[in-house]
């Protein structure tokens, strides 16, 4: 299937934007079934076949917390092997740390809420003591050679507490960069956000924060996730989280609903004129595994339309092969 593009197109012009899906982890934390080991990397590698770069597959936190994390070693193990695919394992403490290093995680999270509340009820710390924890992790993470993130959650809204100030959000995120996070990615926990309140945090943000170093993860909740996506497309962001399917929620942000899907930001940043390396009709078949998995079907706003158009390229495809025979009798 060809993704129609506007002019500039040529692969050469086109620019890069790394998409890390989280399905594995935002996904799959917040869903009632257990997922084993062995569909979870059957999935990992269903994702990697589409031309996924970077996925985010594990949390190492309290199996009692979250039990659909309690195989995280041996999900790692497997996305090790898909290498040069990158990894990433959440790590919000340095016991979540150590564990992550022993199991051979290359690349690890932190993640801090920008609120009192959202901290407590996430990983039982304070706002100070969260961000004192979060970055002596980064601090230790860099020290083994390890590759970071920071996660900013409810850099938008609160569950709890409402709209996150502005100036907040800067002064955790430059904590965080100063302890060593190689990106910062911005977090719309509950998808709040709109494309307006995305530009004026980013405009805010931009002037101490570098660009290149920050990302954005989206939550779909309100249906404005690819338009938020967007806003910080225009703003020079080149990294997104997304999750295949739509899967994603946090359990512990009430009114958390799915990530962005990665299949609606393919199609927006390829028919846009970007180049996310990632094949559509692949992708679908990863969604489509997804959806085995959890036994419900799953996909993006843009599913119905892909499969549409999937459907008559392939009838298409099947034709003429038919007009080519009839040639040939001739
Ligand atoms: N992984 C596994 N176990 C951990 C751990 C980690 N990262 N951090 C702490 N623990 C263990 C401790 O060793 C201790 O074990 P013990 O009872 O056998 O001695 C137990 O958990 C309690 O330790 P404590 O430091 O008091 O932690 P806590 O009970 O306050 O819980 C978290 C802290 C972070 C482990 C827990 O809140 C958690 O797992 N939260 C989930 C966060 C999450 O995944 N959110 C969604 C994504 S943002
Ligand atoms: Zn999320």
């Amino acid at each position: 299937m060809k993704t129609p593009t506007r002019p500039p197109s040529s692969p050469s012009s086109r620019q890069r934007v790394v998409l890390t899906d989280v399905a594995l982890r935002d996904g799959l934390q917040n869903q009632p079934q257990h997922v084993a080991t062995a569909a979870k990397a059957a999935l990992m590698r269903a994702l990697a076949a589409a031309g996924v770069t970077s996925l985010e597959v594990v949390s190492f936190v309290s199996a009692k917390a979250v039990p659909q994390m309690a195989d995280a070693a041996e999900v790692i193990a497997a996305a090790l092997a898909l290498a040069p695919v990158r990894a990433s394992a959440l790590a919000p403490n340095l016991k979540g740390l150590e564990r992550a290093i022993a199991a051979g995680t290359r690349e690890v999270a932190v993640v801090l809420s920008c609120t009192e509340t959202m901290n407590e009820k996430n990983i039982n710390l304070s706002l100070a003591d969260a961000t004192r924890v979060s970055c002596e992790t980064l601090r230790a993470a860099r020290a083994n050679g390890l590759t970071t993130r920071g996660y900013l959650a409810v850099a938008f809204e609160c569950p709890f507490e409402g709209p996150t100030p502005a100036e907040r959000v800067l002064e955790l995120g430059l904590a965080l960069l100063a302890a060593g996070a190689d990106e910062i990615v911005v977090a719309d926990t509950i998808g709040a956000a709109c494309p307006a309140d995305v530009q004026r945090l980013l405009r805010g943000l931009v002037s101490r924060l570098p660009i290149d170093r920050l990302g954005l993860h989206l939550h779909d909740t309100r249906g404005m996730g690819v338009a938020n996506a967007y806003a910080g497309l225009e703003l020079g962001v080149r990294r997104f989280d997304a999750s295949a399917g739509g899967l994603g929620g946090c359990p512990f942000a009430p009114g958390a609903s799915g990530n962005v899907a990665t299949e609606d930001l393919v199609l927006m940043l390829e028919q846009s004129g970007y180049d996310t390396g990632i094949s559509l009709p692949a992708l679908t078949s990863a969604v489509d595994l997804a959806g085995e998995l959890l036994g419900r079907p799953l996909g993006g706003h843009c599913m119905p339309w892909l499969r549409r158009r999937l459907a008559r390229d392939a009838e298409a495809g099947e034709a003429r092969p038919r007009r080519e025979e009839r040639a040939d009798r001739r």
